[in-house]
């Protein structure tokens, strides 16, 4: 059983700032941040390959919510959704956020630094750990994904 307490959190170097002001902002909310990287804005990485770490960490069960950050979030994201385990919504702003978990049932946020604001991240990221997902007529079409 994951630890609901700790956040998976993973970025490539596009999304590394955003990423140090989202784990400070998970600390605020009471959760631990699992950082898988990566460790620096200033070194180039490929995103997938931290999509990767985030999926295999999640499927060992460290945690059972990430969050992924890259310049977009859409190849980050694109990433994450390849690993059967994971449903990732890209976000945007608090209504997608929001929307994401409750007819998607998102296991994984992922932002875009060079999109949005920091607070706007933030903001995005407390509706996101705190919505919870609907069911009812989204159950059929969230076990079609699997
Ligand atoms: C890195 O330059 C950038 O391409 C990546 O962070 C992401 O935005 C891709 O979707």
């Amino acid at each position: 059983m994951a630890d609901k307490d700790t956040i998976g959190i993973a970025s490539d170097h596009a999304g590394y700032e955003l990423k140090s002001a989202l784990k400070a902002e998970l600390g605020g909310l009471g959760f631990a941040a699992l950082d898988l990287g990566t460790e620096s804005g200033e070194k180039s990485v490929d995103y997938p390959d931290f999509a990767r770490a985030l999926a295999e960490a999640m499927k060992a069960g460290k945690f059972s919510r990430g969050v992924l950050i890259c310049g977009t979030g859409i190849g980050i994201g694109m990433a994450a959704n390849r690993h059967a385990w994971i449903r990732c919504g890209v976000v945007h702003d608090e209504t997608s956020a929001r929307l994401t978990r409750q007819h998607n049932d998102a296991n994984v946020m992922a932002v875009g630094q060079r999109l949005i604001g920091v607070e706007t991240a933030k903001a995005s990221l407390k509706v996101f750990l705190s919505t919870p997902y609907e069911g009812g007529r989204h159950v059929q079409r969230v076990a079609k994904l699997a």
